[in-house]
């Protein structure tokens, strides 16, 4: 069945200049002969390798070497195919083209399509020892895994000339396999509605001034982007922030916690799956003035006031059967000490399946970046400890509890 999931998918193949561009030929040739519709894209180096000729003749497809053609394009190549691609693969990614893609150029066809691809990427790094292990190439290489994409080797062997290290090329065999995973992923979760909260609720105080959190809203968004890669159908309900959602979730914004229950509570009957990632707002304010208040008026007398808990109601609500189509609760904790601890008093106490426990104060840093010391508590599966990790990769994990836990539950299961 090893062809199950490339037989019909559509791969760009992007050949960077390298030694094992000779071996791409036969990458191209194994993944067309699996059903793949698959399109190169050379960088003049690569040409200098293998001619263009070759993989047109094994692919059955143009080859694409630059960005602006003279001849009047009929399609945008790096944004045609960067939208209609199911996977990217990158082979062999040399130091240079890792290290344009992390900076976000796109000075040439195949970086103008890395930048723009909106489907999962793999690349295939081939390169002296030195230079992968520099640290620029290395920092290069964190980025790009911090952005989702999936590194295959490099392995040890020889490399150009009589060199013999860690820097060639994985096998094509490797990347086919990891190539079936990345499109396997993509319809893990095909058909299940997942809600999604994100972001901090603000309760306001006055026309101008509220109480409110630092939470970013990264990691709710996060999550959002790591369902749909997977095939969900997502529900993003978003708390005040400059986040962009992802295009293809249907996303909600509210502002205080009392609609974000609203929007939650209104949803929620037809979801299989909610994901309570924002930090909600514990309390409010008894009463907010209409207009803003004058300093001249003195400090105001705040009576605050317990706002409602939306995950322990819906959490509640299912334990007494309320909810039958909701197979999968997961809640978040933020905590300063003993997040095993944290987590398993959360998932008892709000009636989860799984709780995700983070370290306050190491969340403020971008979503790529590892500095979240987290724990993932699976009620059936016990502790995962991640350590320091990013919320991208966080996301990943807790997607990966989610979609075990509806892979056992079945359909129609509880
Ligand atoms: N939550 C909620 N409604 C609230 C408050 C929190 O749904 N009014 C959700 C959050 O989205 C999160 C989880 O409950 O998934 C956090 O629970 P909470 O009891 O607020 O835990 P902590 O943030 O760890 O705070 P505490 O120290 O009060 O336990």
């Amino acid at each position: 069945m090893t062809d199950t999931y490339l037989r019909g998918s559509r791969i760009a193949l992007c050949v960077c200049g390298g030694i094992a561009a000779y071996k791409v030929a036969g990458l191209a040739r194994e993944l067309t002969q699996a059903g793949a519709e698959v399109h190169v894209v050379m960088t003049p180096s690569a040409c200098e390798f293998v001619g263009p000729l070759t993989f047109s003749t094994l692919t059955g497809n143009p080859v694409r070497t630059e960005l602006f053609p003279e001849s009047a394009p009929t399609e945008i190549a790096h944004t045609d195919l960067g939208r209609t691609s199911d996977l990217v693969i990158v082979a062999p990614a040399t130091a240079k083209t890792i290290a344009k893609s992390a900076q976000g150029l796109s000075d040439d066809l195949m970086s103008a399509l890395l930048l723009s691809a909106r489907c999962p990427v793999l690349m295939a790094p081939a390169m002296h020892t030195e230079m992968w292990f520099n640290d620029a190439t290395q920092a290069n290489v964190a980025t790009m895994v911090g952005r989702g994409v999936r590194m295959v080797g490099p392995a040890v062997g020889a490399l150009a000339g009589p060199d013999v290290g860690v820097g060639r090329m994985a096998s094509v065999e490797e990347i086919i396999a990891a190539a079936e995973e990345e499109l396997a992923l993509r319809s893990e979760l095909t058909g299940i509605r997942v809600l999604i909260t994100a972001g901090g609720t603000r309760e306001a105080i006055d026309a101008m001034r509220f109480i409110g959190n630092a939470s970013s809203g990264s990691m709710g968004y996060a999550l959002a982007f790591e369902a749909l890669r997977r095939g969900a159908r997502v529900q993003l309900v978003s708390g005040p922030t400059h986040l962009v959602p992802p295009e293809q979730a249907d996303t909600v914004r509210v502002t205080t916690a009392q609609q974000m229950r609203q929007a939650v509570i209104e949803r929620v009957e037809d979801v299989d799956v909610l994901v309570m990632a924002a930090a909600v707002a514990d309390w409010r304010p008894a009463s907010s003035s209409e207009g803003k208040l004058s300093k001249g008026e003195g400090p105001p007398d705040l009576q605050l006031v317990k706002t409602a808990d939306i995950l322990a109601e819906v959490g509640s609500r299912r334990k007494a059967g309320g909810l039958p189509n909701l197979s999968v609760l997961v809640g978040f904790c933020a905590e300063t000490r003993d997040l095993a601890a944290a987590a398993a008093a959360k998932l008892h106490g709000k009636a989860l399946d799984v709780a995700v426990a983070n370290e306050v104060g190491s969340a403020q840093s971008g979503p790529e970046v590892p500095t979240l010391n987290a724990l993932v508590l699976d009620r059936d599966r016990g502790p995962k400890e991640l350590g320091l990790v990013s919320k991208r990769a966080l996301a990943v994990t807790v997607m990966d509890s989610v979609a075990a836990r509806l892979a056992e539950a079945g359909p129609g299961a509880e």
